[in-house]
């Protein structure tokens, strides 16, 4: 069995990232708010990595890849919004579309679960998913997250709310 790994995004995956993201692009707006065009190009990911990696050092968000035993990159993870005071983050992730169905997607929002409570602390996570997106609710139960019924004001009313509270 192929083996894979859990990695810290970085400033030299321009490449694989925009290969990753460029097979992948039909497959994730079918499922996920589609990107700006101007992110289809070596610049625009260049862009977007600097942008992850400064809200990294920020404390702010800790973005992941999956990476297969050639290290190519197969699906993405991110703790994003990571809000220290109030002990919480939200939860993306992806798995490209010929990597889904063996776990990597359970595998890698594990992994966040864990680097939420080790590195960061945090007391609760949230996860916001369409309603059609059986496989990403599937991921959200199997970890443990619950779906709640969303509030007035809430980001994203289209969306279902999922909430995982953690072990301190
Ligand atoms: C949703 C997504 C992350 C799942 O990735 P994955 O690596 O295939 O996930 P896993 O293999 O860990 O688990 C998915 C589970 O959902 C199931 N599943 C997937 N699609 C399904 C569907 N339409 N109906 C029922 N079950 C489904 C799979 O069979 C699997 O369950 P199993 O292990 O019991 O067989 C992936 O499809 C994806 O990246 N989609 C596009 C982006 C996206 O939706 N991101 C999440 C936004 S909230």
């Amino acid at each position: 069995m192929t083996s894979f790994k859990v990695r810290e995004l970085s400033s030299t995956d321009t490449e694989a990232l925009l290969a990753f993201e460029s097979r992948n692009r039909e497959w994730f707006e079918s499922h996920i708010d589609a990107r700006e065009p101007s992110f289809y190009s070596e610049q625009g990911v260049a862009d977007h990595i600097q942008g992850y990696l400064s809200d990294f050092a920020l404390g702010v968000w800790h973005p992941f890849v999956i990476e297969g035993a050639n290290g190519e990159i197969v699906g993405r993870a991110n703790l994003k919004s990571i809000d220290s005071a109030k002990g919480s983050a939200e939860v993306g992730y992806r798995v490209g579309e010929r990597a889904c169905g063996q776990g990597l997607a359970t595998l890698a929002l594990k992994h966040l679960i864990r680097e939420a409570q080790a590195r960061w602390a945090l007391t609760h996570l949230v996860a916001y998913v369409y309603p059609e997106n059986v496989g990403s609710q599937k991921v959200l139960g199997r970890c443990g997250f619950l779906a709640e019924q969303p509030a007035p004001g809430d980001p994203a009313p289209g969306e279902r709310r999922f909430v995982l509270t953690l072990q301190t």
